[in-house]
């Protein structure tokens, strides 16, 4: 079954100087935890346990950080500040972590591609950390994912409703509803105008994908922003075959911007750090 997800951490994350000029956006920590870790806890989750980043330079903490701290370790046993460490241990007990770099950033597309030997000839999840996804009860959204991959077998992308005036900042898609809260993509296009989306229905980061998308890939100019999106090569696989888009049950905090992070940081600590769940 699915067990291998791509983590495309390479990005600049420019919105956030100058915190991003020395450390990735993705060791942002939302209350005590960074984004990345939420995210691979919610892959974790979901059975994906062989953890693929894809990271560029200035990501390197990334990697320590999912890596024993032996000097850490040492200092904190046997102390009443231990049960920090109890998360993070627990994933680097269950998951095993791989790294590919991508050399130069030539869009979302290009650096699931980059991934592409860490994860062979298998469906695999892409999370992107900086969208932040909580569930406070039940499956989180990846797992859910995951459940309707098992059904359909196909490329899979999460989607929820935004505001007309923001669209133009996601891959919107059209779809024919196969039932509550299900489509089966009809057509999808990146980052367009208000009068051009064909829907509010915007995909977030949350993907699962069959591995032919690595043939499309490498076979698809870039499109917005001189990029090669992710969302060109879905299209291509929508019109060959089966696309669907879910709108997940859960929240989505987009931790990319200034907004989202604070929004994510407020909400976290009221209900998740004030009741333990932290
Ligand atoms: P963003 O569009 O948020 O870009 O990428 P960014 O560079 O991280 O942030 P800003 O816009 O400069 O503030 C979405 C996700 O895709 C990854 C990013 O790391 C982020 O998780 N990404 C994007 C790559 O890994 N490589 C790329 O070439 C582009």
């Amino acid at each position: 079954m699915i067990t291998k997800c791509i983590f495309p951490v390479a990005g600049y994350g420019t919105r956030f100087l100058p915190a991003t000029k020395s450390q990735p956006k993705e060791m942002l920590p939302v209350v005590n935890k960074p984004l990345v870790q939420y995210g691979v806890e919610e892959a974790m989750e979901a059975g994906l346990v062989d953890v693929g980043f894809v990271t560029g330079r200035g990501k390197r903490t990334i990697g320590d950080h999912f890596d024993i701290s032996y000097e850490l370790e040492h200092q904190i046993k046997g102390t009443s500040k231990e049960h920090h460490l109890d998360g993070i241990r627990n994933v680097l007990d269950n998951c095993n972590f791989l790294f590919a770099r991508q050399r130069e950033m030539k869009g979302l597309g290009h650096a699931i591609l980059t991934g592409r030997g860490m994860v062979g000839e298998h469906p695999f999840g892409v999370i992107l950390a900086d969208d932040l996804c909580i569930t406070e009860e039940g499956d989180g959204v990846m797992a859910q994912m995951v459940k309707l991959y098992k059904q359909f077998r196909c490329s899979i992308v999460a989607i929820e409703e935004v505001p007309e005036d923001q669209v133009n900042r996601y891959g919107i898609v059209s779809g024919e509803l196969i039932r509550d809260g299900l489509y089966r993509v009809v057509d999808m296009v990146e980052k367009p105008q208000p009068k051009d989306a064909p829907s509010n229905l915007a995909i977030i980061g949350r993907y699962i994908l069959t591995p032919d998308i690595f043939d499309i890939l490498e076979n698809t100019p870039p499109g917005a922003n001189g990029e090669i999106q992710i969302t060109d090569a879905l299209r291509k696989q929508c019109q060959d075959g089966v696309v669907l888009a879910y709108k997940f049950r859960g929240r989505r905090f987009d931790c990319g911007s200034i907004d989202g992070f604070v929004e994510a940081t407020n909400y976290c600590y009221e209900n998740l750090y004030k009741k333990g769940r932290l």
